[in-house]
């Protein structure tokens, strides 16, 4: 898709991640009521309003396009889909944390083309188009090389994978000279690596919804990503690892993530 489709659908795009991230700010500021999908898995009602009022928005506007949601699952069909992650880092959400985000992504044939985030407590929309940048609000970003000895990377963990491949992971990557932190939104933890804040992300198992507007930015703001459509990975997730163009042989060698796949899956069993 190019031409005006694309143009309409990214004006909505940052229009509906807008009011959808204001909903969000809204919500955090009042009592919080919060349920457990599962172990670490938290959700709230914030997450399904304001996924809702995502798909009630772009479907007014392009009724052909399906989408894929975290809560709301598959629906739809056809080459245009928009994937949602209402809140990303509900965790932080439902703690009363304010680093959380609003995440979309669309993509057409296959192709990853539009992303945005919003994180409403700090007043910043990122945003990408394949070919065209990444911005954070009016500012075009780059991800930052810098020497692994100073390199912060972000390692997510979620109950996915075993925790000792968390962990075996965690030390690999502080035994090449950077450090790691963790802060619960892989959505903002792949944008913060396109702004050159982190100088990479990784995670053994994420979902499409967590993911793909960050691997847009990243990419579009000069930054690798490994094949994390490959597979099954929209409808099932995988690995995914994103950095400094510098970084990847160092990030690849320690996490396996972007080796081959038989080396990898060693790594996480
Ligand atoms: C989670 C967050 C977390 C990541 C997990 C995700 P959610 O998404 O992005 O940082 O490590 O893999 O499931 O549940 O907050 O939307």
């Amino acid at each position: 898709m190019t031409g005006a489709g694309l143009d309409a659908r990214e004006a909505a795009l940052l229009e509906v991640a807008r009011e959808a991230g204001e909903v969000a700010r809204q919500a955090f500021l009042k009592p919080i009521a919060v349920k457990m999908k599962g172990k670490q898995d938290f959700i709230t009602e914030t997450d399904s309003a304001v996924e809702r009022l995502i798909v009630a928005r772009l479907k007014a506007k392009f009724p052909q396009d399906a989408f894929l949601g975290e809560e709301g699952g598959a629906t739809g069909e056809g080459d245009a889909l928009w994937v949602i992650d209402p809140i990303d880092g509900t965790a932080n959400f439902a703690n009363r944390m304010p680093h959380f985000c609003v995440s979309i992504a669309f993509m057409s044939a296959g192709e990853l083309l539009l992303g945005a985030i919003a994180a409403p407590m700090y007043g910043e929309l990122y945003r990408a188009r394949a070919g065209k940048g990444a911005f954070l609000n009016d500012r075009a970003m780059r991800v930052a090389d810098a020497d692994i000895q100073r390199a912060i990377v972000e390692l997510g963990w979620s109950v996915r994978r075993p925790t000792r491949s968390y962990t075996a992971m965690v030390e690999s990557v502080l035994a090449t000279g950077a450090t790691s932190q963790r802060a619960g939104s892989g959505a903002l933890g792949l944008a913060y690596v396109a702004d050159g804040r982190t100088h990479g992300y990784c995670e053994l198992h994420i979902n499409s919804w967590d993911c793909l507007a960050g691997i847009l930015l990243v990419r579009e703001a000069g930054g690798w990503t490994n094949d994390f459509l490959s597979g099954d990975g929209l409808t099932e997730g995988n690995p995914i690892l994103a950095c400094a163009p510098g970084l990847k042989e160092a990030l690849v060698a320690a996490t396996g993530v972007g080796q081959a796949t038989e080396n990898l899956k060693r790594r996480m069993s």
